[in-house]
């Protein structure tokens, strides 16, 4: 464990991190001084050093309980719970599963609200805690074939927003991270079922690259750090330009001008 970084003798659970931005955000917490669980079913590719991987379903409330009754036994306190754990099906409205729209809504939405619940419990009477959850572009922006995704990626700022006025004056903050395109197994997939096209992401996104884990995982830390303290019910868009564009195209005449400059 490091000594003298910014999570120094603090507690994280970090949901999800068995891969992905989730399993970035976890190393750069532990980096930075943290004890760090993982709350995840999927077991890790690659085990990092540090990490307690819990076994659990962030969209089930008797198995967040168990996990969350393991941090307690193993370190006694909370200060920062990230809500990372996500999954995603693509389908048109008319044509998704109902199984389907709840698997989405139950893993991103219902896993905010009951690990959310869980933390408060244990942060209020210390009366002091960060939240961020991972929302994404797709909560502002509309993408076809993810209804649910989108829905519950809005409704996760949107949550953020209430949990942050129900506990401003118990010194808890809550805020969200909005993703782009980054480079993790998910985005793979969609590469890979050909739900989604590279070369359409980049045509998209102004800074022209998807992110990095990593950078997801800065904006996190930052929002979790002392160094956000007045800063709640907020989302940072993290997306390389994707959401502020209007058209996505500079025309040659204006291309023109610029040079001449
Ligand atoms: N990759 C992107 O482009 C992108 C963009 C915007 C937002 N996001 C969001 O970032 C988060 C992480 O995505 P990623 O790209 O790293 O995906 P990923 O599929 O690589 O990792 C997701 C992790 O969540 C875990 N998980 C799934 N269901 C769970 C459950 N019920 N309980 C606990 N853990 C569960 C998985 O096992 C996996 O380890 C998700 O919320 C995703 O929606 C990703």
């Amino acid at each position: 464990m490091a000594t003298g970084g910014a999570f120094e003798g603090r507690t994280a659970i970090v949901t999800g991190a068995s891969r992905g931005i989730g399993e970035a955000i976890a190393i750069q917490l532990r980096d930075e001084g943290a004890t760090v669980f993982s709350i995840d079913p999927l077991a890790p590719e690659t085990p990092q050093d540090g990490i307690r991987y819990l076994e659990g379903d962030v969209s089930d409330a008797a198995s967040v309980e168990t996990a969350f009754a393991a941090v307690d036994a193993a370190t006694g306190r909370l200060d920062v719970l990230v809500n990372n754990a996500g999954i995603q099906r693509v389908a048109l409205a008319q044509n998704m599963a109902h199984a389907d729209w709840r698997a989405v809504i139950d893993t991103h939405l219902t896993g905010m609200f009951l690990c959310a619940a869980e933390a408060i419990r244990r942060m209020r009477p210390r009366r002091k805690g960060a939240i961020v959850s991972i929302a994404s572009a797709a909560g502002i922006v509309g993408i076809p074939g993810r209804g649910p995704y989108s829905a519950a990626k809005a409704g996760i700022m949107s949550l953020t927003r209430v949990l942050a006025l129900e506990n401003g004056t118990a010194n808890i903050r809550v805020n969200a991270v909005a993703p782009g395109f980054t480079r993790t197994k998910l985005i793979e997939q969609g590469i890979k079922d050909g739900s989604i096209r590279s070369e359409w992401q980049l045509e998209r996104v102004p800074m022209n690259r998807l992110a990095e884990p990593s950078e997801i995982a800065d904006a996190v830390l930052y929002l979790a750090s002392d160094k956000a303290s007045y800063i709640t019910g907020q989302t940072l868009v993290v997306d390389g330009g994707w959401t502020v564009q209007g058209i996505n195209h500079v025309p040659d005449w204006l291309n023109a001008d610029l040079s001449e400059g």
